[in-house]
């Protein structure tokens, strides 16, 4: 009788306990926005990665990754690309040299049904693997050092982002980084057979063209540089072995997995942020081609509509004070 009274409680509070758990776990993507955005708003900027610049060019394949997925971009030959090299923040005037995380974003548009948006970063993996985590993670760097230091000891899952960043040396130019997916997605072949895969940018380049310290460092050099060069990048997929779960952004996959160069991403020429075509793409990770399809990461989630919700702030003060972004870089 007893005993069963005791369970009688237990199961009440277990049943609630876990729907309180759910509950606290939902970040909604206006709150992704408002933290990230701060106590200052940029009008007409992007809250996330907000210095950037537009860069144009095109994707050379080389036909290898043809075999693994059906989309258009992988059979032999040129797709242009809009695209855009920035730095983590919500600042568009921040200095270039501070910025923890540098980043490149591309939207390729192979015919009028088939477009792929990419954004990916300097880690190879993020430092947490859900998206509630993540917001804690951005408050804790919001509150300061000892936040963040008792965030990551409160995160064992945060490892591999952390030697990462304890070998990581920011280099002198947008040319020279490594740019990851970080999430996984499927490639899918012409019979419907997905491979689970990431992807990254390495550099053809490995000098700055200029040395400079000052605020818009990595800015200019792209700028000088692509004045005398086409920057290049082989473009990298790395495939899921046995026991890596795609799902999981914070854990880094063994080195030793089986690794494809797709093919050349050529970058010919910049244009200013506020009046290149860059400035009015939201780079959603989830607008994919056919033969590409998304894991159920749910960061990956998250990060569309967050971007949705930063693209809806910035395009309504475009459109509505002529917002500043319309007029600053
Ligand atoms: C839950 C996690 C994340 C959230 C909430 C988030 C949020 C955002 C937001 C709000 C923007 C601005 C979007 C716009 O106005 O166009 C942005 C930009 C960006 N994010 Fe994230 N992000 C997350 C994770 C990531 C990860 C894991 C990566 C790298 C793989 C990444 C790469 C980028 C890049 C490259 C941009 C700039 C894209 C551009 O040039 O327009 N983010 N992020």
């Amino acid at each position: 009788m007893k005993k069963r009274l005791i369970a009688m409680l237990i199961v009440p509070l277990t049943v609630s306990l876990t729907a309180l758990a759910q509950k606290v776990d939902k970040v909604t993507a206006q709150q992704f926005v408002d933290l990230q955005q701060g106590e200052r708003v940029y009008a007409g900027f992007r809250r996330a990665h907000a210095k950037g610049i537009c860069v144009t060019g095109e994707f050379v394949s080389n036909g290898r990754l043809a075999a693994f997925s059906r989309a258009t971009i992988f059979k032999p030959g040129a797709t242009p690309f809009t695209g855009r090299f920035s730095i983590a923040g919500n600042n568009p005037t921040a200095p270039d040299l501070k910025a923890p995380v540098r980043s490149l974003a591309l939207s390729f548009v192979s015919s009028a049904s088939q477009q792929w948006r990419l954004a990916m970063n300097t880690p190879p993996v993020t430092a947490v693997s859900d998206p509630h985590s993540f917001y804690q993670q951005l408050q804790a760097l919001k509150a300061g050092p000892e936040a963040i230091t008792a965030f990551f000891r409160a995160h064992p899952e945060s490892a591999d982002f952390l030697a990462w960043k304890a070998r990581y040396q920011p280099t002198a130019s947008f040319a020279t980084e490594q740019y990851h997916s970080i999430n996984a997605f499927y490639l899918v072949d012409e019979s419907g057979q997905r491979r689970a895969v990431r992807w990254s940018f390495e550099p053809r380049a490995n000098k700055p063209v200029t040395q400079a310290q000052h605020k818009d460092a990595l800015h200019d050099e792209l700028q000088q540089r692509l004045a005398q060069q086409t920057v290049v990048f082989d473009w990298v997929f790395t495939f899921a072995g046995a026991g890596d779960d795609e799902n999981n952004p914070a854990k880094q996959w063994p080195d030793n997995r089986q690794r494809v160069v797709v093919g050349e991403l050529e970058i010919s020429a910049w244009q200013p942020q506020s009046s290149g075509h860059c400035h009015v793409i939201n780079f959603d990770p989830l607008v994919l081609p056919d033969g590409i399809e998304p894991t159920r990461d749910p960061i990956l989630r998250a990060r569309s509509a967050a971007y949705a919700e930063s693209y809806r702030r910035r395009a309504w003060e475009r459109l509505t004070a002529g917002g500043e972004g319309a007029k600053n870089d």
